[in-house]
């Protein structure tokens, strides 16, 4: 049962082929012109995504060796997300499900982050068991939350962020060192060089027990510690740069699973599943992190095999999909034409479409 998948909610042109958790294909295309801004402009990503969005599709289903025809439905990111850059996807989506008759099937952007821990590859693993109820964990420029999944399309939001996400705390530490947006992959590969307990941050929210994330004091703190090492207009030395940014990566981690613990480590019953996802999920070193804390909580932890499929991409809208639709979670005929993009779908909505 093949979906045909779509992604256009921020900055990524994606579309994938999957069939239950195996993705088939995946494709996605970066879009650069925001570099230059530090962040993304939504009219020119709206602009980039009409550019390439049919080359894109039809790369996809080359690559999966498959034509539309012999697609079983058609899924697409709703939301949440830039609404003008939803709108692309969600059209051309409309517009093949009536073109070709098929179902359509609208995906909440984060669940498909949550699912895409299951998602499998050709020659990986091929695709994970999903056992519920569990945890997610999803880490991405615009989000960090702790979410219980008591089943597909039933969540609960266990800790967020107060102000500040992960993503978003890394790239602008980044770029207090000058490195190019998206920040987090850099930072994450000049911390491997550097010394994490030579520059003192403090981590955010020590009181016990507390279940929020916040990074804006984190972020502060680094600004006046770069500005100070600094000491006027003199660059920062390469030993510097790097202790800088194994300092303040090591801090923003330790924010991270400190809280996680908290929610985790307190749930009623327990849990013995965690699924992580979402851009930062991409980091080697928070990935051990995570694990030794599963080890911990007796709590076993998935990822995204492959690193692609943690930042934005459309093979994890179709697995969300696959399994949306195997629950019969999907749209036929006229009621196509009332889907439209949901920029602040809350993915605890309770709300399929
Ligand atoms: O999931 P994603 O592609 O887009 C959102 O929905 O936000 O996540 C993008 C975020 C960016 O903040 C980026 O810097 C971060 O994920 N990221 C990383 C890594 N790769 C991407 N952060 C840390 N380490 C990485 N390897
Ligand atoms: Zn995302």
């Amino acid at each position: 049962m093949k979906i045909l998948a779509i992604e256009t909610s921020c900055d990524e042109t994606a579309a994938a082929v999957t069939e239950g958790a195996k993705v088939l294909a995946s494709v996605k295309w970066t879009q650069e012109v925001h570099a230059k801004y530090g962040g993304v402009v939504p009219a020119l990503a709206k602009r980039a995504h009409e550019e390439r969005i049919d080359q894109i599709i039809e790369q996809a289903l080359f690559k999966a060796k498959t034509q539309v025809g012999e697609i079983k439905a058609i899924a697409v990111t709703a939301g949440p997300g830039l609404a003008i850059a939803l709108e692309v996807g969600v059209k051309k989506a409309k517009e093949l499900a009536e073109m070709y008759d098929k179902p359509l099937i609208p995906v909440n952007h984060i669940e498909g982050h949550i699912l895409s821990a299951m998602a499998g590859q050709e020659g990986e693993r091929e695709g994970a068991e999903l056992r519920l109820p569990c945890a997610a964990l999803v880490i991405s420029g615009g989000h960090t939350q702790v979410i219980w999944v008591e089943k597909i399309g039933k969540y609960k939001i266990l800790a967020e962020s107060l102000d500040d996400d992960i993503g978003e705390a890394l790239d602008k530490g980044a770029r207090m060192l000058g490195l190019p947006y998206p920040g987090g992959p850099e930072l994450e590969k000049l911390a491997a060089k550097g010394d994490p307990k030579r520059y003192m941050l403090p981590l955010p929210m020590a009181r016990r027990k507390v279940k929020a994330f916040s990074y804006s004091g984190l972020k502060t703190a680094m600004y006046r510690l770069v500005e100070t090492t600094k000491g006027g207009n003199r660059d920062l030395g390469e030993k510097e740069k790097s202790d800088l940014a194994a300092s303040y990566q090591a801090r923003v981690f330790e924010h991270l699973t400190r809280i996680t613990r908290n929610v985790l480590g307190e749930m009623k019953g327990g849990i013995s599943e965690l699924l992580v996802g979402g851009g930062v999920a991409a980091n080697t070193k928070l990935r051990g992190e995570l694990e030794t804390l599963g080890r911990e909580l007796s709590i076993k932890v998935h990822y995204p095999e492959n690193t692609v499929l943690c930042t934005d991409n459309a093979a994890m809208i179709g697995v969300a999909a696959g399994y949306k639709f195997s629950r019969g979670e999907y749209l036929t005929g006229q009621e196509i034409e009332k889907i439209d993009r949901r920029p602040r779908w809350r993915v605890d909505s309770g709300e399929s479409f």
